[in-house]
């Protein structure tokens, strides 16, 4: 249980109650968010970097409570886009809390974050590619600028999440004091910046240090030139990107927080007291403070496996579509009678491994295969763990699927974060397509 370790919360440590009665109260596809767990984690996180800056991917979660209590905790925000840097404004988080990191922006984006920065100067651009200066400066941009490295070395859950060595991120390491140099001709270089990639675990340890000691390596190289010849840039700090692993197996090991924050310090070697570490957690602050609740609707057998046919799929939650992500699930009962029976807890029942497949019309379209989750009968409700990170954030419509309502708790309260979507919300954007629709379907 999460009172023997309070850095992990499994999906069995939910109160099961508490959940079914949310399912029977706001229906099922549905999120719960535990902003408690969140304000818990971000804790965790200054608590093991006591004076580092630790600023929260917004792209993990942008629900508007979340950013709320996250900004209350203390984090500053990492935007990936203009929708992010509008979130976390309307959040409360003031320019000098706000980071936007500019992978590829489009011209939409720039113009939204230049005219921000106007009235925010604090606001910092995280560039990592050098015509994105250009185009920073051409609209009037003068501001503070922090320098994406691609640092040559990364890590990751999956290869389409390992960022640091991809060309696609950074400017490249053996360029990028020239690059920064560059830079602070026109803008007010304030830092520099790599991230590995995300969902680190404990055995990736290296990779990360790696990534930070070449970080340190460079921010000593521009604030103290070694030939001499470059002026000396005036950094606030070194950026060494977030992914900190949160595990998803049962049995999975806790990262070791204060231990990863001991070695990042190490690796980045000393630096100037002026200078700060900064790191970027997601996933860490919200992914083990939410979980999906799905419902089952149909029992399967088949020759060769046990299909569990649930309301929640690809749409709601891509992960395990998208990388062969695993889920903890809990079966939390509540189904059918069977055989004139009540039907019996579910861990009381055979334990035949099965797959849950979501409503999609496609293959890829299950939570998990070969599991053994207490034998699910049809009205069961079935607890998707470890689903606060890039959970609803990866939602979409496909299929003319609505978006599941989220719920969040405050200190137990529950409060509808975002309503379901209706189907009237499938066409809202789409010209003429609500001719027919009386408002609010
Ligand atoms: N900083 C930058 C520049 C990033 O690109 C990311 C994540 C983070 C920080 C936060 O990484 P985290 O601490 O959350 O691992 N959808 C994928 C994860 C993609 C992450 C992309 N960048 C997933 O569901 O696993």
């Amino acid at each position: 249980p999460a009172a023997d370790n309070p850095s992990v919360r499994r999906v069995s440590d939910w109160d099961a109650k508490r959940l079914r009665g949310l399912a029977a109260e706001y229906e099922t596809p549905l999120y719960v968010q535990d902003l408690d767990r969140v304000r818990e984690n971000c804790e965790r996180l200054l608590g093991a970097f006591p004076d580092a800056d630790v600023r929260y991917a917004v792209k993990a979660h942008t629900g508007r409570a979340v950013l709320e209590a996250v900004r209350d905790a203390g984090l500053d925000a990492e935007c990936a886009s203009a929708g992010e840097v509008d979130r976390a404004l309307a959040a409360g988080f003031d320019g000098s809390r706000l980071h936007y990191t500019a992978v590829n922006p489009p011209a939409r984006d720039l113009d939204y974050v230049v005219g921000v920065a106007a009235a925010e100067p604090d606001l910092t651009v995280t560039v990592g590619a050098l015509d994105t200066l250009d185009r920073l400066a051409e609209r009037g941009y003068d501001g503070r600028v922090c320098v994406r490295v691609n640092p040559g070395v990364g890590a990751g859950h999956h290869e389409k999440v390992t960022t640091g060595g991809a060309a696609k991120f950074g400017v490249p390491y053996d360029r990028a004091a020239e690059a920064a140099r560059e830079a602070a001709e026109r803008f007010d270089v304030v830092g520099v910046h790599a991230h590995a990639g995300s969902g680190i675990d404990p055995e990736q340890l290296d990779s990360h240090r790696e990534l930070v000691a070449r970080m340190g390596d460079l921010a000593r190289e521009l604030i103290d030139p070694d030939d001499g010849s470059a002026d000396p840039l005036d950094l606030e700090y070194v950026d060494v990107g977030g992914g900190f692993g949160v595990p998803y197996e049962e049995d999975a090991p806790p990262l070791d927080l204060p231990a990863v924050a001991a070695a990042t310090r190490e690796a980045v070697a000393p630096l100037p007291a002026s200078v700060d570490l900064a790191v970027e957690p997601g996933r860490y602050v919200v992914a083990d403070a939410g979980v999906l609740l799905t419902r089952v609707n149909t029992v399967k057998p088949t020759p060769d496996e046990t299909v569990v046919g649930v309301d929640a799929g690809m749409t709601d939650l891509l992960r395990p579509a998208m990388y062969d992500a695993y889920h903890p699930i809990a079966n939390l009962g509540g189904g059918l009678e069977r055989d004139g029976n009540d039907s019996p807890a579910p861990e009381d029942r055979e334990a035949t491994p099965v797959t849950v497949a979501g409503p999609i019309c496609e293959t890829g379209d299950t939570l998990c295969r070969n599991r053994a989750l207490g034998d699910p009968t049809r009205g069961d409700l079935l607890a998707v763990g470890v689903a606060g990170a890039y959970g609803y954030e990866m939602a979409s419509q496909y299929n003319s699927r609505p978006r599941p309502a989220e719920v969040a708790l405050d200190d137990g309260t529950a409060t509808v974060a975002r309503r379901r979507e209706t189907l009237g919300d499938l066409t809202a954007a789409e010209r003429d397509a609500n001719r027919h629709r009386a408002e609010g379907t």
